[in-house]
């Protein structure tokens, strides 16, 4: 490549085949940009769809109307949803797929590069869309994330911007996911075989045809809301013979694999950083692969779990019952695999293990409650109350925010060059940990107690909790400005990384055991053999 004389002759030239700020953002065909591009906006994703959080924390902070009319509340509720889900998570685990999968497996960059431009490029005008509905007359959709019909059939123009919104957002999805399953079928080095890929990429894989298979079924369903909204067709309206209860089967079909779509790169990450920092290859990887596949099969044949209380037979609501419980023994499976990975090896607790680890209590925790949920009798007592929303969000907060956290933290010295502050980052984690707990554990008593979700007030009984909720709500928002600052002050001023920032990590010799290195990217691809 360039040399210090081809710089020197060719220097004006350089400077404009390679743009810089926002025209390299806007132009870039590179892997690693548009990773860092997707990462930034997941971050501002997550502050935004954070804030909206804390308005819904505030409100609940006391019983009696305070801080925002209950037509507002209703509409962050329906923002804070919909902006963490495909705004923030999905995002960040499609960065790190960016950065990670042409360098695990091999690869110049991802199979379609100005494919890839244009996905990312698809997700800043549909943010904008999503919070531009507030704007509008009526506001934005005050229906919860999942739009169930009739009332949204109702609402005004800013049910129509979050269905355009979703629909851009899930071309976005679709077309990144085309992306990585290409790179993954075609682009792998010599000798890389699909069995000795490392698991992120397995997982990404997995991913992508879930992406594939769920978003054009809530595009449709959203589509025949929209016809249903403003071209006289009676999907969904009672009122012409339609079906409302269609709608949540459709969305569910989706909303379920949707969970997986979030949560299967979370697990890809995972199983990166616990080998590293436990100095041993990843325990059970062939079964590890298997798993996952079977979570992501199984993820399509639950969905009506969601919908114990719409009048279903007895005959289905068991058939969804017995397939949700199924869903626990392959991702007993992961569980088992984690700690055998830890079992004996030679440990330490650097912030993205503290994640790892973090991730793995309380992910286990919600996949607990996720199982109480399964059982029909309890869920006709659970369903609608908080009980439901402390579940989903130990599953992404906890699980699918905290491996974010970790891959960030693994990844960083990698991507940047330089060490993140070890000190802040532990600080980082401790207190997002309490904080984390301190605001949705509460919300498991609250929901046993019979609270209802989406409502902005409610009885004195409830109140105490609730205060503790949102007292932990805040300090989880405050020290997220820490995770900031700590990368940013990695970026600009962070001590150059050494080669293998986490020592004994990452060796050689284990490319000799049975089962794959643990190949972290820190170095030259394994030997293959
Ligand atoms: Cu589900």
């Amino acid at each position: 490549m360039s040399t210090a004389v081809h710089d020197h002759t060719h220097g004006h030239d350089d400077h404009a085949h390679h743009p810089t700020g926002l025209k390299r953002f806007l132009t870039t065909t590179n892997h690693k940009d548009i990773g860092t591009a997707y990462l930034w906006f997941s971050f501002a994703m997550f502050l935004v769809g954070g804030v909206m959080a804390l308005v819904i924390r505030a409100e609940l902070f006391q019983p009696g109307m305070q801080v925002v009319n209950p037509e507002f509340f209703n509409q962050m509720t329906t923002l804070h949803g919909l902006i963490m889900v495909f705004g923030a998570i999905m995002p960040a685990f499609v960065g790190f797929a960016n950065w990670q999968i042409p360098m695990m497996i091999g690869a110049p960059d991802m199979a379609f590069p100005r494919l890839n431009n244009w996905s990312f490029w698809l997700l800043p005008p549909a943010a904008l869309l999503l919070v531009a509905s507030m704007f509008v007359p009526g506001g934005a959709a005050a229906s919860g994330w999942t739009l169930y019909p009739p009332l949204t059939i109702q609402m005004g123009l800013g049910m129509d911007l979050a269905i355009f919104a979703i629909h851009i957002l899930g071309m976005s999805s679709i077309l990144g996911s085309i992306n990585i399953i290409t790179t993954i079928l075609n682009m792998r080095a010599p000798g890389m075989t699909l069995m000795k890929m490392p698991m992120f990429c397995w997982t990404w894989l997995i991913t992508a045809y879930l992406v594939v298979a769920a978003m054009p079924v809530l595009a449709g369903a959203v589509t025949m809301l929209l016809t249903d909204r403003h071209f006289g067709t009676h999907f969904f309206n009672p009122a012409g013979g339609g079906d409302p209860v269609l709608f949540q089967h459709i969305f569910w079909f989706f909303g379920h694999p949707e969970v997986y779509i979030i949560a299967i790169p979370a697990f890809g990450v995972i199983s990166q950083v616990i080998p590293a920092f436990a100095r041993k290859p990843l325990f059970g990887y062939t079964s590890m692969v298997y798993a996952t596949a079977s979570i992501a099969i199984l993820s399509f044949i639950v969905w009506a779990h969601h919908m114990y209380t719409t009048g279903m037979p007895v005959q289905a609501q068991l058939f969804f019952m017995y397939a949700t419980t199924l869903i626990a023994v392959p991702t007993g499976v992961k569980v088992f695999n984690w700690v055998a990975t830890m079992w004996k090896g030679s440990l330490t607790f650097e912030t993205p293990m503290l994640f790892a680890i973090g991730f793995l209590f309380l992910f286990t925790m919600g996949g607990f409650t996720g199982l109480v949920l399964s059982y029909t009798p309890v869920d006709v007592q659970l369903h609608d109350t908080y009980y439901v929303v402390a579940h989903f969000h130990y599953v992404m907060v906890a699980g699918a925010l905290f491996s974010a956290f970790a891959g960030v933290y693994f990844w960083l010295p990698k991507w940047t060059g330089r060490m993140y502050d070890e000190t802040l980052g532990k600080w980082h984690f401790w207190l997002s940990f309490v904080f984390f707990n301190v605001t949705f554990f509460v919300q498991h008593f609250l929901g046993l107690a019979g609270m209802p979700r989406r409502i902005p007030d409610y009885a004195l009984q409830f109140a105490d909790f609730n205060m503790v909720s949102t007292i932990g709500a805040f300090g989880f928002g405050m020290t997220q400005l820490l995770f900031l600052y700590i990368v940013v002050k990695c970026i600009r001023s962070g001590e150059t990384a050494p080669a293998n920032p986490w020592e004994g990590a990452d060796t050689l010799e284990w490319t000799h055991l049975p089962s794959p290195a643990p190949y972290h990217s820190f170095d030259t691809p394994p030997v293959v053999k």
